[in-house]
Formats: C-alpha cells, sequence, structure tokens
C-alpha cells in the first residue's frame, strides 16, 4: 500500500497499431465492421436460442452463453479501442486502463471455461447418450455457467489485485491499442519481473488447463465414438456439433496461447495476435453455427415456438 504515495501515472498513452493516419482510418472501418458484425450475430444466436424450443438443450444454452459473453465484451471492452484509432493522441484514464484490463479478462476466463463445459456437453451427449438428460440437467447447466463466471471474475481480480498497487511513476506509454496486462505491468517502476511471472502464471495456467481439458475430452470423445461405432441419426447431429466445437476452440486459443506464451519480448506479432483476440474470436461463434450448424439454420429461418417440449429439461 505504500506504493500509492509514489504513483504519479494518472493516464496511459496508447501507441496504437500504426503511426500512419491513414491505416488508422482504414483499421477504424475494418474493426468497426467486424465489431458490428459481431454484436449482431451473438445477438441473432441469442433470440434464435430464446425463441425457437427445439434449441433448448445444454448444448445451446452453452452456446447463447457464449455469445452472450462476447457481446458483453463487445460492448465494454472494444468500443474505446475501436474509437481510439480516430484519436491521434490516444490516452487511457488509470482507471480506465484498469477497467478495460479487468473485463477483458473476466470474459477471456469465462468463456474459455464455458468451452471445457460444453466439451464435457459433447462428451455426454456422444458417449452417455442415454444418461444426457440426467447428467446435463438444467441445473448441472446453471452450476457450469456460474461457476465459468466465479472463474472468470476470480482470474481478474487476482491480477487486478496488485497491478492497482505498482507504482507507476512516470513511463505511461504502452505499445498496444489497449491497455494490455503484460505491456501496463513492465511501467512499473520496480523490478517486475516477479509480477511478470505471476501474470504469465495466472493466464497461463488457466489457458493451459482450459486447453488441456478440451484437447483431452475432444480425444476422448472422438476415441470413444470411434469404439462404439453408433451410426444413429442422433449420434451424426452429435459429431457434427462437436466438429463446431473443435473448430472453434481451435481458432480461439491458437493466437490466445502465443500472446500468452509470449508476451515479453518485444514479437513484432504480438500486436497482430491481439488484434486477432479482441476483434476475431467474438465473431467465431457466429460464423461457424450460423453457417454450419444445421439446427440454427432452420430455426432462424423458421423459429418452432410451440411444438411440444421434447427438449431435455
Ligand atoms: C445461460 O445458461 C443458462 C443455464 O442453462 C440458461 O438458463 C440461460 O438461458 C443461458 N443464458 C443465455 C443468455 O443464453
Amino acid at each position: 500500500m505504500q506504493y500509492l504515495a509514489h504513483t504519479m501515472v494518472t493516464e496511459f498513452i496508447l501507441l496504437g497499431l500504426s503511426s500512419s493516419w491513414r491505416l488508422q482510418v482504414l483499421l477504424f472501418f475494418i474493426f468497426s465492421v467486424f465489431y458490428e458484425a459481431a454484436v449482431l450475430g451473438n445477438i441473432l444466436i441469442i433470440i434464435t436460442v430464446i425463441i425457437d424450443s427445439h434449441l433448448h438443450s445444454p448444448m445451446y444454452f452453452l452456446l447463447s452463453n457464449i455469445s452472450f459473453i462476447d457481446v458483453c465484451q463487445a460492448m465494454f471492452a472494444t468500443p474505446t479501442m475501436i474509437a481510439g484509432f480516430l484519436n491521434e493522441h490516444k490516452t487511457i484514464t488509470f482507471q480506465g486502463c484498469m477497467s478495460q484490463i479487468f473485463f477483458l479478462h473476466v470474459f477471456g476466463g469465462s468463456e474459455m471455461v464455458l468451452l471445457v463445459a460444453m466439451a464435457y456437453d459433447r462428451y455426454i451427449a456422444i458417449c452417455k447418450p442415454l444418461h444426457y438428460t440426467t447428467i446435463m440437467s438444467r441445473r448441472v447447466c446453471t452450476v457450469l455457467v456460474g461457476v465459468s463466471w466465479a472463474i472468470g471474475i476470480s482470474h481478474s481480480a487476482s491480477h487486478l489485485a496488485f497491478t492497482v498497487n505498482l507504482p507507476f511513476c512516470g513511463p505511461n506509454r504502452v505499445d498496444n491499442f489497449f491497455s494490455d496486462l503484460p505491456l501496463v505491468i513492465k511501467l512499473a517502476c520496480l523490478d517486475t519481473y516477479v509480477f511478470e511471472i505471476l501474470v504469465l502464471t495466472n493466464s497461463g495456467l488457466l489457458s493451459f488447463m482450459c486447453f488441456l481439458l478440451l484437447l483431452t475430452s475432444f480425444a476422448y470423445t472422438i476415441i470413444l465414438a470411434t469404439v462404439h461405432r453408433q451410426a444413429s441419426d442422433g449420434m451424426s447431429k452429435a459429431l457434427s456439433t462437436l466438429s463446431a466445437h473443435i473448430t472453434v476452440v481451435l481458432l480461439f486459443f491458437g493466437p490466445f496461447i502465443f500472446i500468452y506464451i509470449w508476451p515479453f519480448e518485444s514479437f513484432p506479432i504480438d500486436k497482430f495476435i491481439s488484434v486477432f483476440f479482441t476483434v476475431f474470436t467474438p465473431l467465431l461463434n457466429p460464423m461457424i453455427y450460423t453457417l454450419r450448424n444445421k439446427d440454427i439454420k432452420e430455426a432462424m429461418r423458421t423459429p418452432r415456438r410451440h411444438v411440444g417440449s421434447k427438449q431435455g429439461f
């Protein structure tokens, strides 16, 4: 706490993605388009799942919860970043920077855990189809969603707990278009090595564990599905939703792991990865599920409202 007395930095300067004004304006338009597509696409998924009774199943509840997180991220974290492209002198207040870090990590963390929950759901659907409705009950679903938010929030809070107390006594230039935690920590006026390791461990462990769980459950599901080859209609449907999920996970984690495995070297590729992570990942669900998933596509064309409740709950 005695750090606070030394703190002088009240705002951070974001250096953005490029020093060229034209490129910044171009980026502004590209980002805006992606941003709007992500918001609309995710809202469309949420509405479709709410109104179509055929989609009232654990898998689609989890999917729409992921879309909900993407919408939250788009509402709280992305607009200021995008607006920043049109500012020649991009600054962000100390509080603004901390809340940006907080939200990014809450949403990122919760979303990763939800992806694991969805993989578990696919595992049950494919490997224990007869027990699916009893195992994935409404209560279990709600618990999974609650746990994912709890993990996201505590993960992010543990980052912030020490970051807000670091002594920022002068340097305040962040070489990115948002206040990226590893870069912000480096500006503190003390040997930040331990803190860098802390961030690396915290974020790294969470993403690594989620990724490992995902890979294990995918491998397990695929192997078991191959062993008990049941060529039913329901099975092929479940397998196609599994492949959609695997696609989302691979695209989600590819850049994410990159950014946190090499955060402290001035890798030029860093910025491009952070662009991918903040702007493209919210688009993954809408792209993959509205284009590839039959149920969602059908539901979007003709929502079915009052068909008897055949669903799982
Ligand atoms: C999230 O999941 C819960 C639990 O299954 C569900 O009741 C709720 O409708 C979902 N929320 C959204 C926004 O999809």
